[in-house]
C-alpha cells in the first residue's frame, strides 16, 4: 500500500476527490495516512475527520519564525513516512530541505494549463482571474511534481477546460475543478500506486 500524505490550506474538494478514489476503488493500492493544514479553519480538516483519516494543522503563526514552522511542518510529514506526498490546495512554499527529501515524490495540482497563469502570486481564484482578464479560450489543469521552482518541476498529467461567454472566476474555477482538477488527481495517485510514473531527465513519463 502506498502512503500518501496530503496537505491542504482549504475547502479539500481535491482532498475529498482522492478520499473517493480511495473508498471507491479508482485509485488502487493506496491510503491515505495524513493530512495536514497550515490552517486551523480548513474545511479540509473536517472532511479528513469524517473519514477517520488523521488531520493535523501545523500553522506559521504558531511559531517564533519561519525556521521553527518548517522543522515542525518536516517533522508532521516525516512522521507520517509518505511514499507520496500531495499538495491539494497548499498554499505554503514548500521548504528546498523536503523538496530534496522526497524529490518525485511531490504532486502538486494546479489550476491552469503550465506555463500558462502560475509561478508566484497565482494561485486559487486569482489564476482563472488572470485567465479570464487575458481572455483565453481554453484553460484546465495541471499535476506535476514539485521541484525548487514555483510550478516549474516535471508536468505528470493535464487537462483543458473551455472558457464559457459569461464565465466568472467563480465558475471558471468550479468548471475547472469538476472537468479537470478531481480527475487528474485520482488518476496521478493511481499511476504512482501502480509504479506507472517515472521522472527522467527532469520529465515525467507514464509506463503502462
Ligand atoms: C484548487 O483549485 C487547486 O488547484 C488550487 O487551489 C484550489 C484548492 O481547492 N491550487 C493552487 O492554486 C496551487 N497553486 P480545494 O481546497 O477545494 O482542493
Amino acid at each position: 500500500m502506498l502512503r500518501v500524505l496530503v496537505c491542504v490550506s482549504g475547502g479539500g474538494t481535491n482532498l475529498q476527490a482522492l478520499i473517493d478514489g480511495v473508498e471507491n476503488g479508482r485509485i488502487r493500492n493506496a491510503e491515505i495516512v495524513r493530512v495536514i493544514s497550515n490552517n486551523r479553519n480548513a474545511y479540509a480538516l473536517t472532511r479528513a475527520d469524517a473519514h477517520g483519516i488523521e488531520g493535523i494543522c501545523v500553522s506559521p503563526g504558531d511559531f517564533r519564525d519561519r525556521a521553527a514552522f518548517y522543522d515542525a511542518f518536516l517533522q508532521a510529514v516525516d512522521e507520517a513516512l509518505p511514499d507520496l506526498i500531495v499538495l491539494a490546495g497548499f498554499l505554503v512554499v514548500i521548504p528546498v530541505k523536503m523538496i530534496e527529501k522526497y524529490r518525485n515524490r511531490i504532486l502538486n495540482i494546479h489550476p491552469s494549463l503550465i506555463p500558462s497563469f502560475c509561478g508566484t502570486g497565482f494561485y486559487g481564484l486569482k489564476v482563472h482571474e488572470k485567465a479570464l482578464e487575458r481572455g483565453v479560450r481554453v484553460t484546465g489543469a495541471t499535476v506535476h511534481f514539485v521541484d525548487e521552482g514555483t510550478d516549474t518541476g516535471p508536468i505528470l498529467l493535464q487537462k483543458a477546460v473551455k472558457v464559457e461567454p459569461g464565465d466568472t472566476p467563480q465558475i471558471l474555477q468550479r468548471r475547472v475543478m469538476e472537468e479537470a482538477e478531481w480527475e487528474l488527481l485520482a488518476e496521478a495517485v493511481d499511476l504512482f500506486a501502480q509504479g506507472s510514473v517515472v521522472v527522467e531527465d527532469g520529465r515525467a513519463v507514464i509506463v503502462r
